[in-house]
């Protein structure tokens, strides 16, 4: 926001304008700015620090002369006509003819040149934005009914299996990172504009996406494709680390093993409750669906939990920081509740629909969702590899729930 703000202070040239123009300028840019200062996301499909954006702005301005020269041009001939051809200049009746090869030639180029410098200008972006580098780093990016995961397919834990995350994506700066989307049930959309414009996620298919930027932060991703009843609540952020804490997060997240408990501590009880569940009361285990790196959970329907305490957004991006915090224990209790078509089982024994059944949560007493809640937030990745701590946050306002 801030970089948006200098580059465009103090550069205006004294120039003669008509009024009107920095009126509408000042009034444009108080919108923007104001949008960005007071808005929950700063999601900018503008914001130059993508290489994918500036290659479309350009690609803009091209599209956009071409249009005012269209404008002009054929506004210059409307008004011509009509004054050139007024009744009143002229006694007798128009000459009548039928006809007009030249004329009809000409209203047939100028429309397909038109057609093809517009081609052109396409074609040239996507030839530019749509080839993948071939050593780029890759992030296979699933997305479900309403969440994300983002894994690392080229990093095997020494644990087993791949490194993953869910619902925050960890990428470098100053580089091209080839997504490979694709959907675990509907079409969904990914769609983060600072680093670079959108792309559907469809089940079945893996499709290709390079996205950068240079600028470290966090930035906020949304789900851009209607794909149900939380389709608004299906949410990411987009950590952008400098290249050498991009490797650091990398080779601790690799590295990674969850802490084991100290016996007797609320976390190793909230361990056996999330790897057992609770049998006598039909509570479900936890590890049925999501994988921790390192123990034997390696659940696949839910997202993976394996660095839970490093995150700091809960329910796929829908709180943050202590809002998260807070809403935690209640979200394990009754998350169908908090999230409409969320499909995580309930441990208040509410009743829940999943594929249009109602289904009975299992029971657990709060004393024991909350020793779950202490071993997830134990899951947590060394200092070095926490990816947030330091980064800018893009788009909450100082003071904000970060
Ligand atoms: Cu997924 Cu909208």
């Amino acid at each position: 926001m801030n970089t948006i703000q200098d580059r465009h202070s103090g550069t205006a040239r004294p120039r003669k304008r008509p009024a009107a123009f920095p009126a509408l300028a000042a009034g444009l840019a108080a919108t923007l700015l104001t949008g960005c200062q007071q808005s929950e996301q700063f999601l900018s499909i503008g914001d130059m620090s993508s290489d994918y954006n500036k290659e479309i702005f350009w690609m803009s301005l091209w599209a956009i002369a071409l249009s005012i020269i269209v404008f002009v041009g054929v506004s210059w001939a409307l008004f011509y006509s009509v004054q050139k051809f007024r009744e009143d200049r002229h006694e007798a009746p128009p000459a009548q003819f039928h006809g007009n090869n030249r004329l009809e030639v000409i209203l047939v180029a100028v429309p397909v040149v038109i057609v093809i410098l517009l081609s052109v200008l396409t074609v040239r972006s996507m030839a530019r934005l749509n080839p993948v580098p071939v050593n780029a780093p890759k992030i296979d990016v699933l997305s479900k009914q309403f969440w994300w995961n983002f894994a690392y397919p080229t990093v095997t834990s020494d644990a087993g299996g791949t490194v993953a995350n869910a619902n925050e994506m960890v990428m470098p700066t100053n580089q091209p990172v080839v997504l490979n989307l694709t959907s675990g049930d509907v079409i969904h959309g990914f769609w983060a504009p600072n680093i670079g414009g959108q792309r559907h996620a469809l089940p079945s298919v893996i499709r290709t996406w390079k996205v950068d930027t240079e600028r470290p932060g966090v930035y906020q991703g949304n789900c851009s494709q209607l794909c149900g009843a939380s389709h608004a609540n299906m949410r990411y952020k987009v950590i952008a680390l400098e290249p050498e804490r991009y490797a650091a997060f990398l080779a601790a997240a690799k590295a990674y093993r969850a802490p084991t408990p100290a016996e007797g501590s609320a976390e190793a009880r909230g361990y056996t409750l999330f790897m057992q569940g609770k049998a006598s009361t039909g509570a479900l285990a936890c590890s049925a669906c999501h994988r921790v790196q390192g123990t034997p959970a390696a659940g696949a329907a839910g997202p993976d939990l394996s660095f839970f305490g490093t995150r700091r957004t809960l329910g796929a991006g829908m709180w943050e920081g202590e809002v998260a915090e807070r809403n935690l224990v209640p979200w394990i209790a009754n998350s169908p509740g908090m999230k409409p078509g969320a499909l995580m089982p309930t441990y208040d024994g509410s009743e829940y629909l999943v594929n249009g059944k109602v289904q009975k949560g299992g029971v657990l007493t709060r004393a024991e969702i909350e020793d779950i809640a202490a071993y997830l937030r134990s899951l947590k990745l060394p200092e070095e590899a926490d990816y947030w701590r330091g980064t800018p946050v893009y788009g909450v306002r100082a003071g904000g729930t970060q």
